[in-house]
């Protein structure tokens, strides 16, 4: 059984701007009953909660926070869908980004806390209520949203690759736990995106709302991996031709460039 997304009650971190804004007006566009709009910063919710304020419910979360996580799964006890979009790319500061270079590992550890084991215990605080749904008869299903930064690695962005490719593996884990209760596991190998995380990105951007589309889409045919928004089809098929020859093309401009 695939997931659909009419009816459908919805849960979308990082709902304030970007990505996860995009997700929850296609939503309500696509005909949810309801979708929970999470930020850390909960003000920056009003613009997004006016435009439904029946179907779009303000919750608070930062997704690093255990209690305002265990607040949230026991708040939101319908839902069928969530999606696992809040994510970072690690500091402004390049040399920070490097395992090496960086003064201290803080900030690799800030981007795996909040790419990876965030994402984790997100799925695991939701995953009862999603079981209760597929009991009930509904197809529910969580969106991880990765990158294609879990194809290669990104070497001037080297945490966040380590992060997404670790939650890549873990979402065909969970997968694999949650398939036999009824529950579909997506993983979302993102491309380029307009949003402010690709801000110093050179290249031609889908914006999110386009986003979001191509994921429900891939969603409802039951797609497990998608790769939605410019580039990440044509990555997908460079690194598998030529894994070794693409991961060393990075590694070459990285060397030549090293600070961007
Ligand atoms: N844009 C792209 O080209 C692209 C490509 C591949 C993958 N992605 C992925 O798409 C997702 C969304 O990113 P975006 O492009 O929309 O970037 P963005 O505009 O920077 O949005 C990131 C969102 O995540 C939220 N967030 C960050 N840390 C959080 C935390 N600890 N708790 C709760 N929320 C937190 C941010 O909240 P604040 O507003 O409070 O900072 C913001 O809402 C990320 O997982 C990113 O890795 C994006």
């Amino acid at each position: 059984m695939n997931a659909h997304i009419k009816g459908c009650t919805a849960f979308v971190t990082g709902a304030n701007q970007g990505i996860g804004k995009g997700f929850v007006e296609v939503l309500l566009d696509r005909g949810v009953a309801k979708v929970y709009a999470a930020a850390r910063r909960p003000d920056t919710l009003a613009p997004l909660v006016a435009l439904d304020p029946r179907r779009i419910v303000p919750v608070a979360l930062d997704v690093t926070d255990a209690a305002q996580r265990g607040a949230a799964a026991q708040r939101a006890q319908d839902v069928d869908l969530l999606i696992n979009n809040a994510g970072i790319g690690g500091s402004e500061d390049p040399a920070e980004r490097r395992f090496l270079a960086a003064g201290s590992l803080a900030d690799a550890r800030v981007v795996m806390e909040t790419d990876f084991w965030a994402q984790i215990e997100m799925c695991r605080g939701f995953a009862p209520r999603l079981c209760a749904r597929a009991e009930a008869g509904i197809t529910p299903a969580i969106i991880n949203i990765l990158s294609v930064g879990a194809l290669f690695c990104v070497v001037e962005y080297s945490s966040y690759s380590a992060a997404k490719v670790a939650l890549a593996y873990a979402t065909i884990g969970l997968r694999a736990e949650l398939e036999p209760a009824g529950v579909r596991v997506h993983g979302v190998y993102t491309g380029s995106v307009d949003t402010r995380i690709s801000a110093r990105n050179p290249h031609a951007k889908t914006s999110p709302v386009e986003h979001a589309h191509e994921v429900l889409d891939a969603v409802e045919r039951g797609e497990d991996d998608i790769y939605p928004a410019l580039g990440a089809k044509e990555i997908l098929a460079a690194v598998r031709a030529d894994p070794v020859g693409f991961q060393r093309e990075r590694i070459r401009r990285f060397r030549d460039n090293p600070m961007r």
